[in-house]
């Protein structure tokens, strides 16, 4: 257990979050810092006296203030603008650059030390704002994209296929956007590689349907994006750092050289421990894949251009 995880962004997506942490009591105190007045503190009390029914003693704080902040060993970025229907998420590069640039300021003043998990959109480009703006190696900026792209579609292949999403095993790189790459040779069900079970043009219909999956839901609810699943999914990956588990998710890392690409944000098979991104695993590719994934690199690239930091 840490004594102190902060939750950047009381929206949707930073409340689940904090909950979330609270209830698989992960740290002393979890506090949810937010730029609007009384939102972070009205929701983070809610929260709290959720302890004595859900059973966990976690503190949770909201404040305006990061000197609350001091000292979190971990932190959630989710703050910055969602995405409307009929937007992409590059739409928001510049205005959640410039949040997410003076959140991760803040952070490095009062956490120098800290380990950054990004949630805010375009992910992969936000990571590297998150990056330059703390100052902190890549292994302590860790991108969240990739478990709740992998997630979207590991539960439609469980419902395809009529079996537990406990048994599916898959990854999703690439950025986070149209252009990620579910890796079909890398998916199976309990060790079963899934072509053997779903048709071929049923699992091209997974892979496109996986893709759009954030659209899918901005497009139903119209105000907001998803927060169920992506909340879920940075608290997982928070899990395995707190828990020094050395999973393997797919994350989006700071590429120095792997897989061909450098200089770029781009999700990857990364083992998450205490220290943070402990190591990226390179896996052999098909050719499409490797394809795949360059062209997914090249479009995060031309917008972390635009934000020109
Ligand atoms: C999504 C947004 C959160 O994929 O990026 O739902």
């Amino acid at each position: 257990m840490l004594n102190k995880i902060t939750v950047v962004g009381a929206g949707n997506v930073g409340a689940t979050a904090a909950q979330r942490l609270a209830e698989k009591n992960l740290a002393r105190a979890v506090v949810m810092v937010d730029v609007v007045e009384g939102v972070p503190q009205g929701k983070a009390l809610d929260q709290w006296q959720s302890g004595p029914v859900e059973g966990f003693d976690t503190r949770i704080y909201g404040t305006n203030d990061y000197e609350l902040a001091r000292d979190s060993e971990i932190f959630v970025v989710t703050a910055g603008i969602a995405r409307k229907p009929g937007m992409s998420r590059d739409d928001l590069v510049k205005t959640n650059a410039g949040i997410v640039k003076t959140v991760c300021e803040q952070i490095a003043r009062v956490a120098p030390k800290s380990i950054i998990i990004v949630v805010s959109n375009p992910l992969d480009v936000m990571c590297y704002v998150a990056m330059k703006a703390s100052g902190f190696p890549r292994e302590r900026v860790i991108g969240m994209a990739g478990v709740l792209d992998t997630a979207r579609y590991r539960m439609f292949l469980a419902e395809a296929a009529d079996v537990s999403v406990e048994d599916i095993q898959a990854m999703v790189l690439g950025g986070h956007g149209d252009s990620m790459v579910p890796l079909i040779s890398y998916t199976s069900v309990s060790g079963i590689p899934i072509s053997q079970l779903i048709p071929k043009d049923r699992l091209d219909q997974i892979v496109t349907r996986t893709k759009n999956g954030g659209a899918e839901i901005v497009a139903h609810l119209k105000t907001g994006s998803a927060y169920y699943a992506p909340s879920a999914a940075a608290v997982q990956m928070v899990e395995a750092i707190v828990l020094d588990k050395k999973r393997i998710l797919p994350c989006a890392a700071w590429l120095q050289g792997e897989y061909g690409l450098t200089d770029v944000f781009c999700g990857v098979p990364c083992k998450l421990g205490r220290n943070g991104l402990e190591k990226i695993i390179e896996v052999m590719l098909t050719e499409q894949e490797r394809k795949d994934l360059n062209t997914s690199a090249e479009a995060v690239r031309s917008v972390q251009a635009i934000v020109g930091i």
